[in-house]
This record gives C-alpha cells, structure tokens and sequence, in this order.
C-alpha cells in the first residue's frame, strides 16, 4: 500500500477502506509517514470528508494506537466527561466532585490550554501542590479515597491523536466533523470510560460555530459511540460569549470555589448542572433516570454543601493546598493591570468570546506553543455579559497578571485593545444567549 494513494483516493472524493485507514494510522504512530503527506491527506479530508464508517475505522485506529485503560477494578459504569473546548469552561472541576458526591466514581483524563481555549490541568496546576500526573494503577486508590481522579492525558494513550493534533494545529486542519470527532471518541475510548457525556460548544468562542455543525459533530460522536457500545449523550451548550465571569487560571478557579459557596453565575450554574444530571444519568444512578429528577437532586447536593466536602475532598486527595477556612492556596496572585470601561450607554449585545481568549492568552494565562510556560495569575473578569445595560464609564472588563507575570505595558495594552474590540454596545434590548441549545443521545 503507499500512502501517496491513499492521499489521491481521499482527494477525489472516495471513501478510504479499512485497510488504507489502519495503514495510514500505523504509519502516523510509528512515525514512518513523513509529515506532509500526513498534512496532505488531513487536508483532503477537510475538504472531502468522511462517511461514518470512514470515521469509526479512523476512531478505533486511533483509540488502538497505543495503550488502553482497564478502569473495570473501579467501576463498571465509569462516566467520562469531555468538552470540545471554550473561554472562561471550567465546568470539570465544577461537576467531577458533584457528581463524586452522589458516590458515583469518576475518572477524567483531561488536557492543558491550547489556542484561545484553555484547559482543565492548567487551571487545577494553579493550585498550590495539585498533582496532575496520576498513574493509571494508582487510580483506584484515589476513587476509593474521594470518589475521583483526575490526570493529565498520559503520552501512552491514543498516541496517534497527539501526532495528529499537533500537525492539525498548525495545518489549519483542526475545524473538520471526521476528524473532532474521532479525535474526541478516540481518546474517551482509550481512557476506558463505559459512557461519555459530551459538552459540544457552539458559537464565537468554539470550533463550532453554528448550531448545525455543532448538531452535525454530535451526530458523528453519538454514531462512533453506538459502534464501539460506549452510550454518548452531547449536551449542546452556547459559547457565544466567555462561560461565567472569569478567565484565566486562579480567576477561574476562584469562581470555581465562588460556585460552590452558592454564588455562580446563571450561564455557568445552568450549563454545570445540565452535564452532571447528564453524568449521574447515564451512571445508572437509579433515583436519577429522568432528567429532571436528576438535575434537581444535583442543585441539591450544591445547596446542602455535599458537592462542596466533595470538592476539597478531590483538592486535598491530589495534594493541593487547602486552607483551615476551606479556601484554596495558589501559586500566585492576580494583579490588577488594567480596565476596560463602556464608552456609551446601552445593553451589551456582544462580549466575542475568541477575542476575550486571546487577550487572556497575551497576558500570559496560555500558551502560544505547546513548551511555553504559563502566568497562573493572569486573565481577565468580565464584568459585563450580553444583555446588560451598561452607563458610559461602568468597568466592563479587568485585566490581570500574576505578581511573578511577564507581560510589559504594551502587551497590556494591546490586551485592552483586543478586550475593547470584543464588546458591542447598542441601545435597544438584546435577547439572553440560551445556555442549553440541545441534548442529544
Ligand atoms: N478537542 C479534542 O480533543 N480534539 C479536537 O480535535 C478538538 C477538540
């Protein structure tokens, strides 16, 4: 077989056979395909396609590129949770505890920042002490102590997956359904997870823009889950503008401890508790089948403060720093460096959530390169969400720095420059984005 044509096949249109999928997979992890054919044959498949069982050949290839996690001594209804990323989403270390407080174990792989959007072990790294490199025999021992573990995705898993991601990001091959999707599915099915909830984002601030794609993805996903018998529910949620008010990583985790003393915001407090009533669902938790049921007896567990044991819990079990008063320790201190203030009276009808990622980005809270090292303490607090109304003058938007930060002036500024450019002011009433756009499984 030559992969040169395979890349011909995939470039006019023809549906690659299993055969040509396991060739082109076996080549990408063993690294025997140089990478611009890889590039070349991405590139047709962006632009051409793939049917379901083009993608579902590609997934399990992928899934079987490396090892695979046995998490049966745990569980075997273990739910996994993955979103396809977002500004200001820190719903994992929002909904793991609350859905461990129900005793239902969870285990969750999860990824660093990338691009505008930024990741889960990033944001739990801010915490003094939290440890995020867990090995995979050890994880029983951690659900036995708290209910969850949480760990970086280790190099072992779906290594064809990292290969690919890390030329996609820079081909401008990572926008195609065929292949989010059987990025996602490959690695949920390598982590050995017996069920996955899906949080498709839609909108400025997501990969996804529009409510068909989003739709479209979760098609796929729900499709590649049927085949290998791991049920996938995909909740989609709007990422119109930032998720909650912060962003960056001690901003969000601040919120996240914000969230579970009761105070949250409407889009981050719907949007949460809408994946975990997902997760306790589909773990077979009996009182919790209907979907109602179980998002109220989530708003309980917040309420009541089980999630929020549960949630120290998790934080101590993984070594993080927590003080006598239940507050958290962190690696640093948001400084206050500028702020962006309403030129006019109106209602907000934007806060583009792509610009306000960036700017946090350039301030320091993600990389720009994989090596690149991270500013715990930098970010921005959107004070002003869509649908405000705002008086000329009001602080839309604070930008910060950690105390050990690197950004100079002029890299504030040109954060403030890009923060100012992402609100819309205009005088009549816009509609509130709707938080939940769908849930499909
Ligand atoms: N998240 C992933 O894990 N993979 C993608 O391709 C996109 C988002």
């Amino acid at each position: 077989m030559d992969i040169h044509d395979i890349i011909l096949d995939k470039r006019y249109g023809k549906s690659l056979t299993k055969e040509q999928i396991a060739f082109f997979i076996d080549g990408v992890t063993d690294k025997t395909i140089p990478d611009y054919q890889i590039s070349a044959l991405l590139m047709a498949i962006v632009l051409n396609g793939m049917d379901p069982a083009e993608m579902t050949e590609l997934t399990l290839r992928m899934a079987h590129s490396g090892e695979t996690c046995d998490l049966s001594a745990i569980s075997d209804q273990i739910v996994d949770k993955h979103s396809t990323g977002g500004v200001g989403d820190k719903c994992t270390p929002i909904i793991l505890p609350l859905v461990a407080s129900f005793g239902v174990p969870v285990v969750k792989l999860s990824g660093r920042g990338l691009g505008f959007t930024g990741g889960t072990i990033d944001k739990l790294e801010s915490v003094k002490g939290f440890r995020t490199e867990i090995p995979i025999s050890d994880f029983p021992e951690y659900v036995n102590r708290c209910g969850a573990v949480l760990s970086a995705q280790t190099p072992e898993l779906a290594p064809a997956d990292k290969e690919l991601y890390s030329l996609r990001d820079v081909t401008g091959t990572v926008d195609s359904i065929p292949l989010i999707a059987s990025s996602i599915m490959s690695k949920k099915i390598a982590g050995g997870a017996n069920a996955i909830v899906l949080d498709v984002t839609c909108g400025d601030g997501a990969f996804m823009k529009d409510i068909d794609s989003a739709a479209a993805l979760s098609h796929a996903m729900i499709d590649i889950g049927r085949i290998a018998g791991r049920p996938v529910t995909c909740v989609i949620s709007s990422m119109r503008e930032p998720l909650g008010h912060a962003v960056g990583n001690i901003l969000e985790m601040r919120e996240v401890e914000e969230f579970f003393n009761g105070t949250m915001s409407d889009d981050l407090r719907t949007v949460c508790l809408t994946l975990a009533a997902s997760m306790l669902r589909m773990s077979g938790h009996k009182e919790a089948q209907d979907f109602p049921v179980a998002y109220a007896l989530c708003e309980d567990n917040v309420r009541s403060g089980k999630a929020r044991d549960a949630f120290l819990s998790f934080i101590r079990s993984q070594g993080g720093a927590v003080r006598a008063d239940g507050t958290l320790e962190y690696r640093d201190r948001p400084v206050l460096r500028a702020e962006i203030f309403a030129d006019a009276d109106g209602y907000v009808h934007e806060v583009l959530a792509s610009d306000i990622g960036k700017a946090s980005v350039r301030l320091g809270a993600g990389r720009k390169r994989k090596t690149d090292n991270i500013d715990f303490g930098a970010g921005i607090m959107v004070h002003k969400k869509i649908g405000d109304f705002v008086i000329r003058g009001d602080c839309l938007c604070s930008l910060y720095t950690g105390e050990n930060g690197l950004a100079d002036q002029s890299t504030v500024n040109d954060a403030s420059t890009l923060v100012r450019s992402a609100y819309r002011i205009a005088s009549d009433a816009p509609a509130k984005p709707v938080e939940i756009i769908d849930i499909l499984n």
